[in-house]
């Protein structure tokens, strides 16, 4: 079947939720991916953060080959290796002590907000609602609409669910105003992904720590985006020299396939059995890919060469900021990094570049996000660059 088949039939056959770039993927390795005609792409997109050690990664695909033949679902009724061994690895290597594995970002986030919920039940006379920010992003499913602090996720599905207070981002007094005697809890990205690669003040996180230390309310970090290694260490925490009490995983965690995790501190860890659960969540096939994507991102300091790469990357990028006097800013941390534009330019930009072979993702009309694979190497940005100096050149012509 040709190309245009494929995007025709999709038009037919999917709710209209995603404008895709038209371009059918059938392939990738490492940093590259190829289309149906055996065009090659260097993909800077990453599976939205996903494909932290690139696409179809041996030491995944060797863990999957081996997992498949093994055991690939139990339920979670019984116990199985993979999900404890990869358990082990993520509390060896984090401030946190307990899991539960699910299997998205949302999903993660339900969790921690549940869990917050159960603390401020037990500990803080039925406290429930959570503060959140604005330009978040925390997820598809109904609660984290309304904890995502974007009217624009908000506005097609009103009523929803009750118990979320967003403020603005980077800002602890408007925090400190929206606490009530009814907030269990204050849950963050430590870089808003979603809403732009907005990296806060110093001491912001900081800061935020010791009010909810203060108050006795839960402190969350939503690492999705931000964790296993994508702005430079493990998590994004250590940077700012905080601990969460609790912390949600998913994207980066697989090495390409969906797994999510929620991880907290022995003393908010209040889940009795059955008040949580998940049918596929912790299965062994997706917890021995993600067991060896991680071993490998630790084992392999990928987080201190992410650092390394990311400063490369972005002072090639300020380079281009003095080259285009249309380039506002350049901001980011590790492979999470943001080009702004003083236009509204960047889907025709993410054409331009995907006619010269280089994928880019869009995170705002006027804003290009980059999230590549943690393992691509100078020649791949430099590659990279180039393709963008062109195109920039050519949007300028
Ligand atoms: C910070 C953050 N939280 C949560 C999510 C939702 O994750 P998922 O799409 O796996 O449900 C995302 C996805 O972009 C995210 O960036």
């Amino acid at each position: 079947m040709s190309q245009n088949n494929w995007q025709e039939l999709e038009q037919k056959l999917f709710l209209r939720t995603v404008n895709r770039v038209p371009l059918t993927l059938v392939r990738g390795r490492g940093s590259l991916v190829w289309d149906e005609q055996g065009r090659e792409y260097l993909d800077f997109v990453g599976g939205w953060a996903v494909n932290s050690l690139g696409h179809c990664p041996p030491v995944v695909v060797e863990a999957l080959e081996k997992q498949a033949k093994t055991l690939i679902q139990a339920s979670n009724q019984f116990y199985t290796i993979p999900q404890i061994e990869l358990a082990q690895l993520l509390v060896e290597n984090s401030c946190l002590d307990r899991i539960f594995f699910c299997n998205s970002g949302a999903e993660a986030n339900e969790g921690a907000v549940k869990l917050a919920r159960r603390y401020g039940k037990l500990r803080l006379n039925g406290a429930y609602e959570v503060i959140t920010t604005y330009s978040s992003f925390h997820g598809r499913t109904l609660a984290m609409t309304a904890a995502t602090g974007q009217s624009k996720f908000h506005e097609p599905y009103m009523p929803l669910p009750d118990g979320f207070v967003n403020v603005e981002y980077n800002d602890v007094e408007a925090l400190k105003q929206a606490t009530s005697e009814q907030t269990c809890a204050v849950m963050l990205e430590p870089i808003q992904g979603e809403g732009g690669v907005n990296i806060p003040g110093n001491d912001y996180l900081k800061k935020v720590q010791n009010w909810c230390r203060e108050k006795g309310i839960l402190f969350i970090l939503d690492e999705i985006q931000t964790g296993v290694g994508r702005t430079g260490t493990l998590f994004a925490y250590e940077q700012y020299h905080v601990e969460p009490d609790i912390m949600t995983l998913a994207k980066g965690l697989g090495g390409g396939v969906p797994i999510g995790a929620l991880l907290a501190k022995e003393g908010v860890s209040l889940f009795s059995p059955g008040e949580h659960g998940s049918t596929f969540g912790g299965n062994p096939l997706v917890c021995a890919a993600a067991h060896a994507a991680l071993k490998y991102i630790i084992d392999n300091d990928i987080p201190g060469k992410v650092k390394q790469i990311g400063n490369y990357f972005m002072s090639r990028l300020e380079s281009l900021k003095q080259q285009f006097d249309f380039i506002t800013e350049v901001r980011g941390r590790g492979l999470l990094i943001a080009l702004e534009f003083d236009q509204e330019i960047a889907e025709r930009l993410i054409l331009a570049c995907l006619d010269r072979g280089l994928l880019v993702n869009k995170v705002k009309p006027n804003t290009l996000r980059f999230m590549p694979p943690l393992i691509i190497t100078e020649r791949e940005v430099d590659k990279a660059i180039g393709i963008l100096e062109t195109t920039l050149m050519s949007l300028r012509a």
